[in-house]
């Protein structure tokens, strides 16, 4: 069964196409067939990886979203084998709309995958810069997400907003919802305020932040309008490397959380036989801790002599 992650965050431009197209195909070159969900009306995920938009004008994640095709349907292989995606097109921002009349509108993307989930191990899915109907339905069909940010001064601008959607969507359609953890992109090294920015959101985050950081790299940014993901572009470059260790580190994380997972039952069981004492305890929600965390970023203290 898919992990589904939904790659998101409200603020445009941090990196969330970009991300979910490398990712996904990093996933795949690791063997992991990898099913990338366009679900961002600009398309810009589906013309990254070379899909002209008249072959898929009539079958995509609208068609699929308002019940007229199904999901299979709509989904076509990339030039890696274990790659596919579901692209979109501008009528998907009509599908916002016409999505408010119907019943059950934030799962309808959730009951989509059902005829799908089985066939990949990783489902991603490319946000669109907002928190409507389309990304509630991304958070409702997710077991995970993902929070691209760039590492620029006001990179926290607009989190709280993010965290406390996420937790409305915990409490009434998916409580299972996991966050991955947060993601720097576009990371210059020789820039001072991106060290520091860097540093204090590893500061007051720490585990929440992967330890892959996506570097700024003009090869990443060239590479869509080739239409391949890196890894075919230019598999040397440093976008590649970064996106490689980030799909590594994302299915390390999830071999390690499984392992945990086993090891917690095995431990609770035995407890069960032998004690009596109540383990319970109150788990703090990630979003409730990095909301707490959050006053003390939002103005990060710039040393612009460190700049
Ligand atoms: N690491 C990087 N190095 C250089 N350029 C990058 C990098 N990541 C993204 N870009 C470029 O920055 C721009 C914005 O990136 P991207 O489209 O991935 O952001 P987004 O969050 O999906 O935007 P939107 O909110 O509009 O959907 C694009 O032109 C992309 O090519
Ligand atoms: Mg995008």
């Amino acid at each position: 069964m898919a992990k589904i992650i939904a790659m998101m965050n409200q603020k445009g431009g941090v990196g969330k196409t970009t991300s979910s197209v490398n990712l996904a195909a990093c996933l795949a070159v690791a063997e992991k067939k990898t099913l990338l969900i366009d679900l961002d009306p600009q398309g810009n995920g589906s013309i990254s990886i070379g899909l002209s938009k008249e072959k898929f004008a009539g079958r995509n994640i609208y068609h699929a979203l308002i019940g007229q095709i199904s999901l299979r349907d709509a989904i076509y292989e990339s030039e890696l084998p274990c790659f596919d995606i579901c692209p979109s097109d501008n009528n998907l921002s009509g599908a916002e709309i016409e999505l408010v009349s119907l019943f059950a509108r934030e799962s309808k993307l959730k009951n989509a995958f059902k005829s799908v989930e089985k066939d990949y191990d990783y489902i991603i899915i490319d946000c669109p810069p907002s928190l409507g109907l389309l990304t509630v339905n991304a958070l409702n069909a997710a077991h995970s997400y993902i929070v691209p940010m760039q590492t620029e001064f006001l990179a926290m601008e607009g989190l709280a907003q993010l965290l406390n959607t996420v937790k409305l969507i915990r409490n009434s359609l998916n409580p299972d919802l996991e966050l991955d953890g947060i993601l720097l992109t576009m990371y210059d090294s020789r820039s001072g305020l991106h060290k520091q920015v860097a540093n204090e959101i590893k500061t007051h985050f720490g585990d929440v932040v992967f330890n892959t950081i996506i570097p700024r790299n003009v090869k990443l940014a060239e590479c869509p309008s080739f239409g391949k993901p890196i890894i075919l572009y230019d598999i040397e470059s440093k976008g590649s490397e970064a996106y490689l260790a980030l799909a590594k580190e994302l299915i390390l994380k999830e071999r390690f959380k499984g392992n945990s997972k086993e090891n917690s039952k095995e431990t609770s069981a035995k407890n069960n036989g032998s004690s009596n004492i109540n383990v319970e305890k109150e788990v703090l929600l990630p979003e409730e801790v990095l909301l707490d965390k959050l006053p003390a970023l939002e103005n990060i203290n710039i040393d612009v002599n460190q700049i």
